[in-house]
């Protein structure tokens, strides 16, 4: 619709400017010629005048003088638009005037005595009393002889009176004409050109996914965009001849674990292993959430967090279903009857069911239970987990409440996959293998599991483990952790744990443990061959970033991300290396996470303090060390940003994994660029060519910022061409054939 007003107002304004050009020449001309008129006819009467009153002047010296001029003056004084006349003698005295002419007017004697100067007419306008008034001045004779001036005053008001009809005349037909051109213009656009668009957008689209049939069928019935009808006829016959081929090729390389997964590749693998079975994925937070923007408008976004970086790409290649907890607030606007809606929203591949959960059930399962009892008690960065009853009686009512769901929608597939992500969701695969043993569980963990002691303080660990041990597979992103659960389960549970297998047997039932590093979409190819430089420029001088080098970090606002650590470092980097000032800024990206728990809420405050004491401490006139935003950016925000940074830097206490490095190493499509990576990310083993930190380490963090912003180009490649081979070799979608493969292939 903002392009039809956009359009329009172009047009209105096109159109204005014209008729204002034509309107102005129009004034201009009727201006001159109602001048002439009047200068002429007042040159007449002047003339006229003449004969009558110079003879009274050759005879001055008569008492009778004056009066007779009077006399003529009050004869001659009542003509049509005619103000007024007087008589001067040689002096500029006045002799003789008609009443009511303005004194301004008639005492003015610089018009009369320079007419009788130079012997010619003088004429002026004159705006008083709120009146216009033409004045015509011409000197008398006697013989040859100048023996006074005769002065004849116009009314002018009638040509302004004039131009303002004309004017008005002009802006109401310009209006009527801007309304009819609007109207007209509003009905091609959007009832004959943006219906025809919008048809012709969504056949093409339907031709892309595959659904349509691969031409229109009837080129014809798009009018003008018939002829670029026939050519996308002709792309998509290419398209999908090339789609078929990377099938083919696909099907071709399954075996070859060696060669990358690509999201054909998966598709291919998932039609050849499951057949027609269907996935399920579950996890707590959902892909999209739908929420009503200040516009009052249904917008969507996509939450921050790698399960969702990471599981979507993998949902789109397999289709299938994503079950999650519906936590937009328009989420319920725009789902079915069986609370579904097929996503991506503008690209629809798989379906995401959403489970409504209580503002109770979100207090004491999500808040309270899975982020201030499980998370921090999975992740060692010295925040004290909190265990509350309440919370986990919440925590185990939602469990339940996310079986149900799985279980209405596994009701009539047989041996179902069943992928569940994530602590939030512990107790789940125990409740789906109770009531459908047949179901092929996978549970995958994407946080550190802790040490057995560590863990030993949950009050609930045993029905924890209990619930996790109903699935088939426990998956986690590193050896560490795996070594971790079994140690926790031996401890724990009465269990027969396999080490060489690494399995665990509960009540005659096998868990298999294994590790999966998880990665990102990236198949290594230049996803962006487009990518303009100028938007990076753009982007650091909206930021106000005017340095020569750029750092860069990416996280959730977590206390798990080292942020505050991060910041130490850079205020002992500029300490150390002052030279530095003015040309390095860090940037950091923080989006706000879990904003309803209190440790979170502190967290966000603190990070803000700490930014702005450091800035205080170093800034300059144009420049400070570190800017911060704490919003959320999407992936496609992220992209250029991570083009810039020269240097990125994850401090992660403690991870899984950590996608975001993966991320910007994905984007240096360049081969150049640093990453710091702390040595407690589940990232550090796949990602050999990082500078590897202990984040804890002010001085060596420092001493690596230092490192990275003098690293040799050549070394940057070698280190970068590195990663990337390793996040192209180890992608998601290989995670998620191998993950896949696991729980299926047991029996
Ligand atoms: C971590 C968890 C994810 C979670 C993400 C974002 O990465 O492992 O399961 O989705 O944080 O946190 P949130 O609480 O917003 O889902």
């Amino acid at each position: 619709m903002k392009y039809i007003f956009a359009i329009i107002g172009s047009v209105v304004v096109a159109v204005s400017l014209v008729a204002l050009g034509f309107n102005i020449r129009q004034v201009d001309q009727e201006r001159a010629t109602l001048t002439t008129n009047l200068e002429q006819r007042a040159s007449l009467l002047a003339d006229s005048l003449k004969e009558s009153v110079e003879p009274y002047y050759a005879n001055s010296i008569q008492s009778s003088f004056q009066a007779s001029l009077q006399k003529v003056v009050n004869k001659f004084a009542n003509r049509e638009r005619l103000a007024g006349i007087a008589l001067y003698d040689n002096k500029g005295i006045l002799l003789a005037t008609s009443s009511g002419l303005p004194k301004a007017i008639i005492e003015n004697t610089k018009i009369v005595a320079e007419a009788m100067d130079s012997n010619t007419s003088n004429n002026d306008f004159f705006d008083t009393e709120g009146e216009d008034r033409y004045v015509h001045v011409d000197p008398l004779h006697n013989d040859e002889s100048i023996v006074g001036a005769l002065m004849v005053v116009q009314n002018a008001g009638y040509i302004n009176a004039r131009i303002g009809e004309i004017w008005r005349g002009n802006l109401l037909r310009l209006l009527i004409q801007v309304i009819i051109f609007s109207i007209t213009i509003f009905i091609i656009l959007r009832f004959f050109v943006f219906r025809q668009v919008i048809r012709f957008v969504e056949s093409v689209k339907k031709i892309r996914m595959g659904e349509g049939k691969e031409s229109f069928k009837d080129e014809g019935k798009y009018s003008f965009f018939t002829p670029l009808a026939k050519e996308i006829t002709h792309i998509t016959k290419s398209l999908s001849q090339a789609r078929l081929s990377a099938q083919e090729e696909a099907r071709m390389r399954l075996e070859k674990l060696d060669s990358p997964w690509t999201s054909e590749r998966l598709s291919e693998f998932i039609k050849a292993t499951l057949k027609e079975r269907p996935i399920f994925v579950v996890s707590n937070r959902e892909p999209y959430e739908h929420y009503t923007n200040s516009k009052g408008e249904v917008s969507y976004r996509v939450p921050a967090g790698g399960i969702v970086t990471a599981i979507e790409p993998v949902m789109v290649a397999c289709k299938g279903t994503w079950i999650a907890w519906g936590s937009g607030n328009a989420d319920k606007t725009v789902v079915d009857k069986d609370n579904k809606i097929k996503v991506p929203p503008h690209e629809p591949k798989y379906t995401l069911k959403r489970v409504w959960l209580s503002d109770e059930e979100v207090t004491g399962y999500y808040n309270g239970f899975s982020n201030e009892a499980m998370y921090p008690l999975c992740l060692m960065a010295h925040t004290r987990p909190l265990f509350r009853k309440e919370n986990w009686q919440e925590y185990k009512k939602v469990n339940g409440i996310f079986a149900k769901n799985v279980l209405a929608e596994i009701r009539d597939v047989q041996n179902p996959l069943v992928l569940i992500q994530d602590y939030h969701l512990a107790l789940l695969p125990q409740i789906i293998k109770k009531s459908r043993p047949d179901a092929q569980i996978g549970i995958f963990w994407h946080v550190p599991w802790p040490s057995p002691e560590a863990f030993s303080v949950c009050p609930w660990r045993k029905e924890i483990l209990q619930g996790m041990l109903g699935a088939d597979i426990v998956g986690f992103h590193i050896q560490q952790f795996c070594n971790n659960f079994i140690n926790t389960v031996g401890k724990e549970m009465e269990s027969r744990c396999d080490l060489e297998q690494f399995s665990v047997t509960y009540q005659n039932h096998t868990s298999h443990i294994k590790s999966f590093p998880i990665g990102i979409a990236f198949t290594g190819g230049n996803d962006d061959v487009t990518f303009d430089p100028n938007v990076s420029k753009n982007l650091l001088e909206k930021l106000g970033i005017h340095t020569k080098h750029i750092g860069l970090g990416v996280d959730r606002l977590d206390y798990t991300k080292g942020l505050l650590e991060r910041f130490k470092a850079l205020e002992f980097f500029f300490d150390t290396y002052p030279t530095y000032k003015n040309n390095f800024t860090f940037l950091q990206i923080a989006s706000p996470s879990r904003e309803s728990v209190p440790k979170y809420k502190q967290f966000n405050a603190d990070v803000t303090k700490e930014v702005e004491r450091i800035n205080t401490k170093f800034k300059t006139k144009n420049w400070q060390p570190i800017v911060l935003l704490k919003e959320y950016h999407s992936h496609e925000e992220l992209d250029p940003l991570f083009k810039i940074a020269n240097v990125c830097m994850v401090t992660s206490l403690h991870d899984g994994m950590n996608l975001v490095a993966k991320e910007y190493i994905a984007a240096r499509d360049k081969e150049d660029g640093v990453l710091i990576l702390s040595q407690f990310a589940g990232a550090v083993r796949d990602l050999k060519g990082a500078l590897i930190i202990n984040p804890y380490s002010a001085e060596e963090t420092s001493e690596a910022i230092n490192t990275a912003l003098n690293m040799a180009l050549l070394e940057q490649q070698r280190r970068m061409k590195k990663m990337r081979e390793s996040i192209k070799n180890y992608n998601i979608y290989r995670w998620s054939a191998e993950f896949i493969k696991a729980v299926t292939s047991l029996s």
